[in-house]
């Protein structure tokens, strides 16, 4: 049994998709969630930077004594390197790996899609972590810088027709590939799911990476018997910039029970 914090870090509001499934799945864990809204977007960003804004995220996590830290975004995710992340003192969890695991089980034709930040798509994370578990797995990447801006300037109506025309722009060439399975490989498409649902078609199964990464969370816990004991737990967030929207953002992210205000912090300083 652990009481401590879980900690989660995205690059903005966007990793408050994951905190969501979190609190619907653990609801007896306490959460610190960090956005870096400051600096947000990571995804338009080169590795090195990333990987920079990355470890004072986390080490801002540590000194807020968490006992797991789950990068929320898949930019994160992708960039920084197993050789930092396995010399951590608690367990850290990307969205990569949960995402192309629960991909694998899904697929039929052994056809992949995967959508995401250019940062992302560049890495080719997801390709290379999908054909290490099934070697003869083909993956088809499309980069959807678009989609960010538009979830956080709000057009995640059913029909939106801005965000369904451009839906349509970056993903007709991967249902003509015939994919049965989608990855949304970054914390805000979740968010818009219904219009890339309806863009794809009926037959193709979107994998949620936040969703599946706080899945792979909760199994780690259990693993380990840390998970915590009580009543209820609490989520406090914690931002570089208090734009009044981030508030807005845990509305409409994490759901209208969520009344807690966010922090600012100096994340220069850690
Ligand atoms: N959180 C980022 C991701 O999941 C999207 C927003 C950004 O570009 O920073 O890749």
């Amino acid at each position: 049994m652990d009481n401590r914090p879980i900690g989660v870090f995205d690059s903005g509001a966007g990793g408050l998709t994951a905190v969501r499934q979190l609190q619907r799945l653990m609801p007896h864990e306490s959460i610190i969630y960090f956005g870096d809204t400051g600096r947000v977007p990571y995804g338009t960003r080169s590795p090195e930077i990333i990987t920079q804004y990355a470890k004072q995220d986390i080490r801002f996590l540590l000194s807020k004594d968490v006992k797991f830290i789950l990068a929320a975004c898949g930019t994160v995710s992708s960039i920084l390197p197993a050789t930092f992340t396995q010399t951590l003192p608690v367990p850290y969890v990307g969205v990569v790996q949960a995402a192309c695991t629960a991909a694998v089980a899904a697929t039929r034709n052994g056809r992949i899609g995967v959508i995401a930040t250019p940062a992302t798509i560049r890495s080719d994370s997801y390709r290379q972590q999908i054909q290490s578990i099934l070697p003869d797995a083909q993956v088809f990447t499309k980069s959807c810088p678009m989609f960010v801006p538009l979830v956080e300037n709000g057009y995640v109506g059913a029909d939106d027709p801005i965000t369904t025309a451009i839906a349509q722009e970056y993903l007709e060439p991967i249902r003509q590939l015939e994919v049965d399975t989608l990855i949304l490989g970054c914390t805000h498409y979740p968010l818009i799911a219904h219009i890339i649902g309806k863009v794809m078609g009926p037959g193709v199964t979107l994998i949620d990476a936040g969703r599946e990464a706080a899945v792979r969370t909760q199994q780690l816990l259990e693993q380990q018997g840390r998970l915590a004991q009580r009543e209820s737990g609490s989520t406090e967030y914690y931002v570089s910039d208090t734009g009044e929207s981030f508030d807005a953002a845990v509305q409409l992210f994490v759901g209208p029970h969520s009344t807690e205000k966010a922090t600012q912090i100096a994340i220069e300083n850690f």
